[in-house]
């Protein structure tokens, strides 16, 4: 059988790191790349020893001989160029946000049906050997009744900085959406995705718009900069659980491998931390504590690049989309309730029409 063959579209900064993934997969190979930078895109096409290269995405939806496209532009490009794949007949895996507004999800998901291919998004927190320990752990029921979440990511000057990220008209929001849809995403699959049914929530900036502001990785903030630099929410789940969320990229907090990212559930019989994996149970008979923590090894793979070799088996093996569209669904719409409640200074219902 002849491999899967792989188009890329936007070979920027992330793509680069789906490429191990795809090198390693006995299933895929990346015979077709799409950049409107033609630098970039040459450079990467040599990287590679990739040939097929253009700058109109519609030149690799239109050929025949790919099966795969892996979309890692800048958000606002990521539903049409999907539904554009999706409507050509190929499977696609998405960078996140899957896309910044819920009703984008939901007509990805319509063209998803109509093609009958594969859509997945490409969240990668869930794809490392620590995740998946933790999960596959919480799952045996070690925590009892879920009813909390604490959840996290938190740094102090560590903005992308182009205006993709910046802009809120290309960007559709700043921290709130590009590391929020991280730790919400990981959070919920580790609670088993209950329904959200109401959000209160706030998106600021605060530190962003001071003179002098800066990021780490990019110097001086851009003038262009005009979305929120620290967002916060409460959720309510219809299950009774309630889950706390917080995210900036810009705030007066330790952060000292650039981000503070940490993920706590509480259960009626335990409860755990990620990355650390680390459990927490108190006996209240013997009225002792016990502490734990999981064994973590080494990963085979970058989780950026198991993403991409799993989501190869995936198509090969005809299994459901390792991260289906509808679980994003759910994240985006928490997230988009932030900036509705921020705009309205009240709790957002989900649960009403
Ligand atoms: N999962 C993660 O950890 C992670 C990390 C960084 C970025 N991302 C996501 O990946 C996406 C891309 O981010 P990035 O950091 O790689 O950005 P980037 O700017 O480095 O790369 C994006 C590329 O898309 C190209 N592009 C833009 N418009 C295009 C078009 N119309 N047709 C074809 N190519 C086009 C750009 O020229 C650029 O080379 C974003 O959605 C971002 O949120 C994910």
């Amino acid at each position: 059988m002849s491999t899967l063959k792989v188009g890329v579209i936007g070979v920027g900064g992330i793509a680069r790191t789906h490429m191990p993934g795809w090198a390693a997969s006995e299933e895929a190979e990346v015979v077709g790349g799409c950049d409107v930078n033609q630098d970039v895109l040459g450079q990467w096409g040599d990287e590679h020893g990739v040939k097929r290269l253009v700058t109109d995405p519609a030149d690799l939806f239109s050929d025949p001989d790919l099966d795969i496209i892996d979309v890692c532009t800048p958000h606002a490009l990521h539903a049409p160029f999907s539904i554009g794949a999706l409507d050509a007949g190929k499977h696609v895996i998405c960078e996140k946000p899957l896309a910044v507004k819920p009703d984008e999800i939901r007509q990805m998901i319509a063209a998803r049906d109509r093609s009958g291919k594969l859509l997945m998004t490409a969240q990668h927190f869930r794809f490392s050997g620590t995740s998946k320990a933790l999960k596959a752990e919480i799952e045996t029921g070690a925590l009892g009744n879920v009813y909390h979440a604490r959840n996290w990511m938190l740094r102090r000057a560590a903005a992308p900085n182009t205006p993709g990220f910046v802009v809120k008209a290309q960007a559709g929001g700043g921290p709130c959406i590009d590391i929020g849809v991280h730790i919400l995403d990981l959070t919920l699959w580790m609670m088993g995705h209950p329904t959200p049914v109401a959000v209160s929530g706030v998106a600021r900036n605060e530190i962003a718009r001071q003179d002098g502001s800066f990021s780490i990785w990019a110097g001086p903030l851009t003038d262009q900069y005009d979305v929120e630099d620290f967002a916060c929410a409460f959720v309510r789940f219809d299950n009774g659980a309630t889950l706390i969320l917080e995210v900036s990229w810009m705030l007066h907090h330790p952060a000292p491998h650039t981000e503070d990212m940490q993920m706590w559930l509480y259960g009626t019989d335990g409860g755990c931390q990620w990355p650390d994996c680390r459990f927490y149970r108190t006996s209240f008979p013997t009225r002792q504590f016990h502490d734990s923590r999981l064994m973590r090894t080494k990963d085979a793979l970058e989780p950026h690049a198991q993403e991409c070799f799993e989501f190869a088996d995936a198509v090969r093996d005809g299994a459901p989309s390792p991260v289906p569209p509808e679980q994003s669904l759910q994240v985006m719409t928490i997230l988009d309730a932030i900036y509705r409640s921020q705009e309205s200074g009240r709790e957002i219902r989900l649960d009403e029409a």
